[in-house]
Order: C-alpha cells, then sequence, then structure tokens
C-alpha cells in the first residue's frame, strides 16, 4: 500500500505532493473548478480541481464521484487559512476504490427515527463524529484527573449474583444454573476494592431495565464510580466538584473545534469551576413550593423539580441530604438526623438534570444488618458486603457519574441518544 497522509497530520506536509484515503463529504462545481469535500475520520479538507491542470480522465472521475464514495487522493498541500483545517488540496490525482449509489443520508434534515435506524451510517456526519471526539476526550480527563490523584483503576464484574440500586430494573439472565443480573452500577464492588486499595475508581457499562422513555435515560450506559476510604461526606463532595471542572476545562482546552462545531456556548462551560453551591433536601422543597410546586417532604424529585433548582445556578449544585426513606439502603444516616443520609446528587446546568449520585457508607455492620431487612434483601446474597463492615470497616464514600449525561450537557444535546455510537433504549435495539 502507498504511504497515506490524515488530515490532521497534513499541515507536516505543507508544500509537498502526499496520498490520502477518505470519502466524499460534499462536491461543488463551478464550471472549470471542482471542489470535493473529503474527510477521512481525522477532520476535513477540500480538495480543489482544476480543469486545466488535471488530465480529462482525472476530471470526469471527479465528475463521477457521488456522496459517500471512497477515494484515494494525491494533492499538493497549500495553507489556505480561509478553511477549518487551514489547509487545501489541489488535486494531482483521483483513485476510486467504491463509487457510492443513493447513500440514504443526504445533507438535507432527516427525522430522529430515520437517522436511528441508519447510526451506523449517521456517525460519518461531522456533529456526530465532533461528539464522538467529545466523548473521547471526557473519557481520557476522567482517567487522567483519577490517575493523576492515585486512584487505582479497579474493574467490577458485569455479571453479579444480586442488585445494587433496587431489584425492580434488573436485567435477569441465566448463569449456567444460577440467576444473574447484568450490574447495574459497581459500586458494592469498589467499596471492597476502595479496602484492599484505598482509592479506586471504575469505568464500565451498566445496565438498567428501566420503562422510562425520556431525553435522558439508556438502558446501557457507561458509569465512573470512585471509591475512597478514610473520606467523608463533605470531602467526597469537594472530589466530585474539582473533578467536573477539571473535566469541563479539559475539554475547552483540547476540544474547542469540536465543541465550536456543534454551536456549543463556550462561555457557560467557562463558568464550570470549582467551588459548586449547595443546597439541601428540605431547603429545596421549600423553594419547590414557594414556586407553586406541591411536593410534600419525603417525596423524590422529578426532572422538572431538577431543572427548577438547577435554574438558579450557573454551575452544578449538590443537593444533599436526602431522606433515607427512598434512597439507597448503603447510605450512611446523618448522625444529627437519621431520618436523611449524608448524600449528594449533583445536578448539572442547563436543564441536564442529575449527572452524579454519591454518598457516605454505612459502616456499621448492624445498621447494615437493618438495613437489608427494611429492603428484603437476602442476607446471604451480601454476607461479601457485610464482611467489609465485619474486618477492619473504616468511614467511606464514593459517586457515579453518567458518562452519557455528562457528554449531552458538554455538547449542548437535547438528548442522549446522541451521546454514545449505538444507543440502547426503551424499544431500540438495532442497529
Ligand atoms: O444515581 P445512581 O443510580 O447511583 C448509583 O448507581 C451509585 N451506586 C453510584 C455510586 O455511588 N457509586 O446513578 C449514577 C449516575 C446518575 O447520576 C446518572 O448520571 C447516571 O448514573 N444514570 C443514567 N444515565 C443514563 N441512563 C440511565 N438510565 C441512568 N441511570 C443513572
Ligand atoms: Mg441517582
Amino acid at each position: 500500500m502507498r504511504t497515506l497522509t490524515t488530515i490532521k497530520q497534513i499541515g507536516g506536509h505543507a508544500g509537498q505532493s502526499v496520498w490520502m484515503g477518505g470519502w466524499i463529504n460534499n462536491k461543488r462545481s463551478s464550471g472549470k473548478i471542482q471542489f470535493l469535500q473529503l474527510r477521512d475520520g481525522t477532520g476535513y479538507i477540500q480538495g480543489v480541481i482544476v480543469k486545466s491542470e488535471v488530465s480529462e480522465e482525472v476530471w470526469n472521475t471527479a465528475k463521477s464521484l457521488t456522496q459517500e464514495s471512497s477515494v484515494y487522493v494525491k494533492g499538493i498541500v497549500r495553507e489556505e487559512p480561509r478553511s477549518q483545517s487551514g489547509y487545501e488540496l489541489t488535486v494531482e490525482d483521483i483513485e476510486v476504490i467504491q463509487l457510492t449509489e443513493e447513500y440514504p443520508i443526504t445533507p438535507k434534515e432527516h427525522g430522529v427515527d430515520y437517522l436511528m435506524d441508519r447510526r451506523h451510517l449517521w456517525l460519518r456526519t461531522p456533529k456526530q463524529r465532533a461528539i464522538m471526539v467529545i466523548r473521547a476526550e471526557i473519557i481520557r480527563a476522567i482517567q487522567r484527573f483519577f490517575d493523576e490523584r492515585d486512584f487505582t483503576l479497579v474493574d467490577p464484574p458485569i455479571l453479579t449474583p444480586s442488585s445494587c440500586e433496587g431489584t425492580t430494573n434488573l436485567f435477569h439472565t441465566k448463569y449456567f444454573e444460577e440467576d444473574a443480573y447484568l450490574t447495574q452500577s459497581g459500586q458494592l464492588y469498589m467499596e471492597a476494592a476502595a479496602m484492599a486499595l484505598g482509592k479506586v475508581y471504575s469505568f464500565g457499562p451498566t445496565f438498567r431495565a428501566e420503562k422510562s422513555k425520556t431525553r435522558r435515560h439508556l438502558i446501557e450506559f457507561w458509569m465512573i464510580e470512585p471509591e475512597m476510604a478514610f473520606v467523608d461526606h463533605e470531602e467526597n463532595l469537594r472530589v466530585q466538584e474539582q473533578f467536573i471542572s477539571y473535566v469541563v476545562q479539559s475539554v475547552l482546552t483540547n476540544c474547542r473545534k469540536e465543541l465550536e462545531a456543534i454551536g456549543r456556548d463556550l462561555s457557560k462551560l467557562e463558568a464550570i469551576q470549582a467551588p459548586f453551591p449547595r443546597i439541601t433536601y428540605d431547603d429545596a422543597i421549600k423553594f419547590l413550593n414557594e414556586q407553586g410546586f406541591d411536593i410534600p417532604w419525603g417525596e423524590d424529585f422529578g426532572a422538572p423539580h431538577e431543572t427548577a433548582i438547577a435554574e438558579n445556578y450557573d454551575k452544578p449544585v449538590f443537593i444533599t441530604h436526602y431522606p433515607a426513606s427512598f434512597k439507597a439502603f448503603y447510605m450512611k444516616p446523618d448522625p444529627n438526623r437519621p431520618e436523611v443520609v449524608l448524600c449528594a446528587d449533583m445536578i448539572a446546568p442547563e436543564g441536564y438534570g442529575e449527572i452524579i449520585g454519591g454518598s457516605q457508607r454505612i459502616d456499621d455492620p448492624e445498621l447494615l444488618a437493618e438495613r437489608f431487612k427494611e429492603h428484603e434483601l437476602s442476607e446471604e446474597a451480601y454476607q461479601w458486603y457485610l464482611d467489609l463492615r465485619k474486618y477492619g470497616s473504616v468511614p467511606h464514600s464514593g459517586f457515579g457519574l453518567g458518562l452519557e449525561r455528562t457528554v449531552a450537557w458538554i455538547c449542548g444535546l437535547d438528548h442522549v441518544r446522541e451521546t454514545i455510537p449505538f444507543p440502547r433504549m426503551l424499544y431500540r435495539l438495532y442497529p
């Protein structure tokens, strides 16, 4: 094979003649000149074909090219400050790999269902590419943040014998003769890992059979779950605000071009700097009732409640100290007020909803055993988890960040379906 230059690297070859491989994104012509919009996955570049400077064969080949045809193109790299890449290619030769016929996604507008059915092709469009590049940078920034702070990456299992976040939305499967479930959260295993390694984080897929068809819910989504020994509720929140600020600022630094390409308001992201505001559940209830919501103490918040609270801030806001009654069994009660727990949800600004759920964990074995009874969880299935409180129990805390909601917020997208390459949603398993 000939040596190819990528569009991303093309700046290093200004003035030289290079070969590149790519696809035709778009094409226009003005009589004696044809303009090819080429993409190769790393970026976009315009190829210029001047009739008087190429053979008739090359000119006619260029004319025959259709959207998404695959080609090798040879050309001279020219600086062109007006173009997005900063360069342009003066085409000398074209070799067609495949001429594409009737590509189903045209530059005109298509409905979302039409595009979702063709997600495998939709990914090629500039906006979807930009989102995937930003998603990858968010993942890199997340890992950098924890790696630089001496957290160890630990991988919890995907197939599990019991639930973490409640039994109502588990995906069931057979594990030979036994029953098994796809993981909802790796947290319980991460608590075991924190007792072995101190500070740990996981990054992996999680599954919830939630019959929710909203713009924030996926059936399969990716979570980052740090867990920290000798860390209390207060410090847990400090880590979270540092973490989110770091991720947002990294994306601003490293993906400015992509954010601009999808039309994100950068000033909104520039404002995301720690510390973040906090409001207790009690005060949030008071505020909501003043705003005309009718919500009694003890009831969980829905999306409209979260949005009404978040609208008061231009940064993410922590809602803390929720009633124990509707929160997870493992959350530690506030010693001064045991009816609420030492937990916080982080609500993103601009209506993106909860991106983090976290808490200090119960470290007392008796209280934990009591909670198992209240939640009707079998002590046998969780015996190993109880062991963590039996052999050198320590105060510890952790949280889970939903990757797709974070991508939706940072990219300013209306729906999480565009934040993951192949979304698994209610009634959608194809492609
Ligand atoms: O609040 P959740 O349910 O918390 C836990 O699972 C804890 N065990 C995490 C921990 O403390 N280690 O989920 C955490 C985050 C949510 O804040 C949200 O961002 C995301 O996961 N999330 C979803 N994202 C997309 N689709 C869904 N169906 C989601 N459910 C939760
Ligand atoms: Mg939650």
